[in-house]
């Protein structure tokens, strides 16, 4: 198993390049499914969770032509409708192949989702949807099995929660229902509306997508198009965060800085001075340790729950205390106690709080990643820690971030990738 190990201490500094969204480009895969002729996807990156994505549709029959970061999906291969387990258990996205699936097929068979360990992450209100638009739905065997074999029809769904990938899952399967779809309390995350440009670009008919009241009016059939999936806003406020923690100076080219207002006001308050362009962001904390800020996670335009653990990495070197909220998921703070083994001290309040009071300086010690974001929490800690940190089971970093070595070194960071026990430091 691969770790990784960095010798913490340098300020990141330099130019980075963001990748594509994977939060955007795994429902665009999956949408590719609708089209009735191939869909070619620009910007994508190259990540296990999109080579997991495109096993699945490659094994449902779909044929997946790739080159660098352009991909081609045609679907009319298209003759199997289930998603199996031993794809499905390492990725919590293949649930969204559930709405295409059943719209343009009439028929899915979709595992129980597996991805992230951060606590229970039903499926309840995707399930609530697909029924309101005419599918029967069972559980049987582990799997979630719908059929809609005279189509979906539209119909008017309110949602318990303001989910993310059950907002993509209906919007994809209004797509091709008769009459109009009314999606109420909607998630509002730019990946939702990225994906909702590409089905447009399908020829589907949408509205509001952006805010908590989409409107879809379905069409018989949606053609082929191209899209460039939208840069990672998530990978963006990342590495800005590790350039704060570390007092760094970085650019990063191709990024969003309208998807990342929420972050970049509370890097603001922790010192940083930034600069942003319509595609470009540059943070620099002129050498300074980072003032402690508090967060409180939120759906969409709030602070994002994928970079809580990050910004708590930054919160331990920081001059001050802090309070970390995490409200999106339960158990988002298994990286306390791996940066606790780095000398963070960091405390849990309750189930959903975190304080965090800054210290000097951390030390490198091993740690384990537990899931993808905790993971680059572990890596802010170990990139401010003195001396080398070994970071095992960085399968979880490689779900979500594109080549985070060669991205790393090329700010300066002293770090490398080795396999098994030579890892130990
Ligand atoms: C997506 C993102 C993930 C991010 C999350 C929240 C992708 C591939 N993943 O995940 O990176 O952390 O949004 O921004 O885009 N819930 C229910 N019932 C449901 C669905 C969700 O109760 O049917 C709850 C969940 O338990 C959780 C909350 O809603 O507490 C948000 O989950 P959701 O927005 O669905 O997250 P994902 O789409 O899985």
């Amino acid at each position: 198993m691969d770790k990784l190990v960095i010798r913490g201490g340098t300020p990141l500094a330099g130019e980075l390049t963001v990748s594509g969204a994977k939060n955007s480009v795994l429902p665009i895969l999956a949408a590719a499914l609708l089209a009735a002729a191939p869909v070619r996807i620009h910007n994508v990156p190259r990540l296990r969770d999109v080579t997991t994505m495109i096993a699945l549709l490659r094994n449902l029959g779909a044929d997946v032509a790739g080159e660098d970061t352009t991909v081609e999906v045609t679907q009319s291969g298209v003759s199997r409708f289930r998603a199996p387990y031993e794809l499905v258990k390492t990725m919590r996205a293949s649930f969204l192949l559930m709405g295409p699936l059943l719209a343009r097929f009439g028929r899915a068979e979709v595992s129980l989702p597996g991805g992230c360990a951060i606590g229970p992450r039903p499926v309840d209100q995707h399930l609530k949807g697909f029924e309101a638009l005419g599918a029967q739905v069972e559980l049987e065997d582990g799997y979630v099995k719908a059929r809609a074999p005279r189509g979906l029809r539209g119909c008017r769904i309110v949602l318990d929660v303001p989910t993310v990938g059950g907002t993509e899952n209906l919007l994809m399967a209004a797509t091709l229902a008769r009459g109009t779809t009314r999606i109420e309390n909607a998630a509002r995350e730019p990946e939702i509306v990225d994906l909702a440009t590409c089905l447009a670009a399908m020829g589907a008919r949408i509205h509001g997508h952006g805010t908590p009241v989409i409107e879809i009016e379905g069409i018989p059939a949606l053609r082929g198009c191209q899209h460039r999936v939208m840069p990672d806003r998530v990978e963006a406020g990342t590495y800005l965060i590790a350039a704060a923690a570390t007092r760094g100076n970085v650019r990063l080219l191709n990024g969003q800085p309208s998807s990342l207002r929420a972050v970049l006001e509370k890097l603001a308050d922790a010192g940083a001075a930034i600069e942003t362009e319509p595609a470009r962001i540059a943070l620099d904390m002129h050498g300074e340790r980072p003032k402690a800020v508090d967060i409180e996670t939120a759906p969409y335009p709030g602070f994002p729950t994928d970079m809580q653990a990050q910004f708590l990495a930054m919160n331990t070197v920081a001059r001050g205390t802090s309070r970390v909220v995490e409200t999106i998921f339960e158990n988002r703070f298994m990286h306390l106690n791996e940066l606790s083994r780095l000398g963070a001290d960091a405390r849990l309040e309750g189930k959903r709080t975190a304080v965090v009071r800054g210290v000097a300086r951390l030390r490198g010690a091993p740690v384990m990643a537990t899931d993808l974001r905790a993971s680059f929490g572990l890596v802010v800690g170990a990139l401010v820690a003195r001396g080398a940190t070994a970071i095992d089971r960085i399968y979880h970093i490689d779900r979500g971030y594109e080549g985070i070595e060669r991205k790393l070194a090329a700010l300066g960071a002293d770090v490398r990738r080795v396999s098994g026990d030579r890892a130990t430091p």
